[in-house]
């Protein structure tokens, strides 16, 4: 049976994260989620507030489950007996970034990453932006699953009131 990994900050969760889970989904037995942090990112939502709308969203999927992971990627993927890393490419620059992790990764204990590429209409999608637009008040509505929407506006409301 063939595990794998989709990681990520998911601060929040897109529809291009959403296209790239699923897919995973459709040529593997099992999708593990796995939620971390990055420490060069000021986040939105709290670890386990990204796990929640995570794990709502990939209801639908029997085959996904979603995780909170710590430390380096590679021990998450032996301590959870995952096969193989699955990352979404939306263009060059992506490539360029997650090829050297996905080598560092592979001479640190062999696990394997898969390139998934994002479908072009959420090819300009990040988390990131949805993050900046929503805080100065853009309509990020279309770029967010259902459920994640009124929650990102909320918090994002809650950021500029702090900062005005
Ligand atoms: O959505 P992001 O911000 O691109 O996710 C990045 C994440 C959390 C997947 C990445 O930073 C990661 O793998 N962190 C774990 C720490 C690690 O293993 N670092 C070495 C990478 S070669």
């Amino acid at each position: 049976m063939t595990r794998a990994v989709c990681p990520g900050s998911f601060d929040p969760v897109t529809r291009g994260h959403l296209d790239v889970i699923g897919r995973t989904a459709r040529v593997v037995e099992e999708v593990v989620v796995a939620v971390g942090s990055n420490q060069a990112k000021t986040a939105l939502f709290s670890p386990q507030e990204r796990v929640e709308m995570l794990s709502e969203v990939c209801a639908p999927w029997d085959n996904v489950s979603v995780r909170l992971f710590s430390g380096l990627l590679v021990d998450f993927c032996v301590s959870e007996d995952i096969d193989v890393i699955s990352k979404g490419l939306r263009n060059g620059g992506d490539f360029d970034y997650e090829l050297q992790m996905a080598q560092m990764n592979r001479q640190l204990t062999g696990v394997e990453t898969l390139f998934v590429p994002t479908s072009p209409e959420w090819a300009y999608v990040s988390s990131s932006l949805v993050r900046e637009v929503a805080t100065l008040g853009g309509d990020v509505a279309a770029l967010l699953p259902e459920r994640v929407v009124a929650r990102t506006l909320a918090r994002a409301a809650e950021r500029r009131a702090a900062r005005d």
